[in-house]
């Protein structure tokens, strides 16, 4: 019944700027009572800082040498507090979970079970270095995390994430490159094309069921464009046609219900872009139903 807040002020994973007034965003809309209401007991770590290398800015790369930082202090900070709870990371934009995703990798191999990630999020983010044509890399962390090739200078990936532990739901805006290369690959994909055709739940149901019997733990990953933009307004990258808030609920209850989650990352919350408040408020209430919150305490039936 532990939760650990981590603040991840990280700016750096792409060039509009705002992400790293998150962690505090996430603070004012009340996040630490939210969660503390449902009985857990909560410890605020404060924010951390990124422990950057010597080096030279890369010519296309936005801010690699801060990138790097983050991924080496996230790590660290990852492996360090899973044994004591539930890691939230509270972010900051996306570059962010190359560090926890490491993080938490190393985690699991060392409690020897594996680690899937749910990726909740309108973009694949599987940009490789090589690939991106932003440069800006907040577009790469499953690359990364999956161990693909082209992130030099970064901490190596010792225990990557195979591509069919991980699972994508939420997608509509894939770049070719990130296209070709998922359509190779055994990653579970739900774009919102089959949402609207199946629901939500299916595609997330049967990904637990991968977890539950691998007897693995699951790191989950909310991107704010995950949602709707007309509900979710504060994120840099918006794309029309996401989760609706009944959607992102019921997708946070039933995390709740597997008792897989083993840490959460809040990513790309913009509090510059936001209208009063209301989409760090939204993203505190999905923390809360992903930790317990539920409107009853047992299933309510038809009368
Ligand atoms: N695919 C685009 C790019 O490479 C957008 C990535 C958006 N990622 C995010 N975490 N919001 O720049
Ligand atoms: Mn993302
Ligand atoms: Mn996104
Ligand atoms: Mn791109």
């Amino acid at each position: 019944n532990n939760v650990i807040l981590v603040g991840a002020p990280m700016d750096s994973g792409k060039r509009r700027q705002g992400c790293r007034m998150g962690p505090d965003a996430y603070r004012v809309a009340g996040l630490q009572s939210a969660l503390s209401d449902l009985g857990l007991h909560l410890r605020d770590l404060g924010d951390i800082t990124p422990d950057i290398p010597d080096m030279s800015e890369h010519s296309h790369l936005f801010a690699l040498p801060e990138c790097i930082g983050w991924t080496k202090a996230l790590s660290r900070v990852a492996q360090d507090v899973a044994p004591q709870g539930l890691p939230i990371f509270m972010g900051g934009d996306h570059a962010l979970s190359m560090g926890t995703v490491l993080g938490m990798a190393q985690h699991a191999e060392r409690i020897e079970r594996p680690l899937f990630v749910l990726w909740l999020d309108a973009h694949s983010d599987f940009h490789t270095p090589e690939s991106t044509d932003s440069g800006n890399l907040h577009g790469t962390p499953v690359a990364y995390f999956t161990g693909q090739p082209g992130f030099d200078d970064f901490p190596p990936v010792s225990s990557p994430v195979p591509t069919d532990r991980v699972g994508m739901i939420g997608l509509r805006s894939v770049d070719p490159a990130e296209r070709a290369r998922l359509e190779q690959d055994r990653a579970m994909l739900a774009d919102m094309r089959s949402i609207d055709e199946n629901g939500i739940k299916a595609p997330l149901m049967a990904f637990l069921e991968r977890v539950r019997a691998a007897d693995g733990i699951l790191h989950v990953s909310l991107d704010v464009d995950f949602l709707d933009p007309s509900i979710a307004p504060a994120v840099g990258t918006t794309v029309p046609g996401g989760a609706t808030e009944r959607e992102a609920h019921l997708v946070m209850e039933l995390l709740h219900e597997s008792g897989l989650v083993c840490s959460l990352d809040l990513v790309e919350l913009n509090p510059f872009l936001d209208e009063r408040g209301r989409t760090a408020k939204l993203m505190v209430d999905l923390a809360a139903s992903l930790l317990g919150r539920r409107i009853f305490d047992r299933p309510t039936r038809s009368f």
